[in-house]
């Protein structure tokens, strides 16, 4: 399969204050390189605080590395024009952990999924309506949900509003920035189902980011095991699972229960 990303020999610092007057220097990422083939499902699995969305800000362009770089379709954003970056940030698409929170309750689902197709494609309202009614059938939604907001919808009901709008635009790359931590536990295999079966149908690359080693073992072709800022160890899933390598990822094997489910 072809190259999608590669991030090579990135780096990430933030300056911090510490103390009212001083500041200091966070070293959040150090030497990250990853290679995602299209297709592709990669689970990034790491202790809070070891990097994992920071990376993931930085692969979406939303942040840039201080040093390394970052190739989307063998292209580098940050030496894009303001329109090409445009152009491409509408290949990747990222679903965060609570939809509550990032998702604007102001805004019917129907104007929540059609956003980012309205932000770059110009159809009439009809249109525009039947799109989002396919997506959110994609997601297990009624034509129904169109009209509400989801305030009053459940956790999972409105994350699959956040994955519909993600999907809008057919985008190459969609991150999972821990998509089923906020969910109640009856409902995440719902969801990570509907993901695995989006993927399946549509071909979908995913960076799936995740502390949970079962949703890994689900879903991910290839692991990524970061710590305290770097990959301590990647390889196939089940290798890395079955027979982890760094004490990290060893610890963290050991500290999940074996079930089979969920
Ligand atoms: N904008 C920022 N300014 C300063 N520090 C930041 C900023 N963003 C992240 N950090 C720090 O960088 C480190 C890594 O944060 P990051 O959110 O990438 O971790 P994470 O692996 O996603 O953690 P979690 O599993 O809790 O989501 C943390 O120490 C965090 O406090
Ligand atoms: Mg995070």
């Amino acid at each position: 399969m072809p190259e999608l990303l590669s991030v090579s020999q990135v780096y990430k610092s933030f300056l911090i204050s510490d103390g009212m007057f001083r500041k200091r220097q966070l070293d959040v990422l150090r030497d990250i390189n990853v290679i995602i083939e299209e297709g592709e499902a990669i689970g990034l699995v790491g202790e809070s605080g070891s990097g994992k969305t920071t990376l993931a800000r930085i692969i979406m362009g939303m942040i840039p590395a201080d040093s390394g770089e970052v190739l989307f379709d063998g292209l580098d954003l940050t030496a894009l024009s303001k329109a090409g970056r445009r152009e491409r940030r509408r290949d990747m698409a990222i679903v965060y952990q609570n939809p509550f929170v990032s998702l604007n309750p102001r805004l019917s689902v129907l104007d929540l999924v059609a956003e980012p197709i309205r932000a770059h494609e110009r159809m009439s309202r009809a249109a525009l309506k039947q799109r989002v009614t396919g997506l959110l059938a994609d997601v297990g939604l009624e034509e129904s949900y169109l009209n509400r907001r989801i305030g009053a919808m459940s956790g999972g009901q409105a994350q699959r509003v956040a994955i519909a709008r993600a999907l809008a635009l057919k985008p190459k790359l969609i991150v999972l920035d821990e998509p089923t931590s906020a969910l109640d536990v009856s409902v995440q295999a719902q969801v990570l189902n509907l993901l695995a079966n989006l993927r399946a149908t549509h071909g979908y690359t995913y960076l799936l980011i995740t502390h949970n080693l079962d949703v890994v073992r689900h879903m991910a072709d290839r692991v990524l095991v970061m710590s305290q800022g770097e990959i301590v160890e990647h390889g196939a899933t089940d290798a890395i699972l079955d027979s982890p390598q760094h004490p990290y990822t060893q610890a963290l094997v050991a500290a999940t229960p074996k079930s089979p489910s969920s």
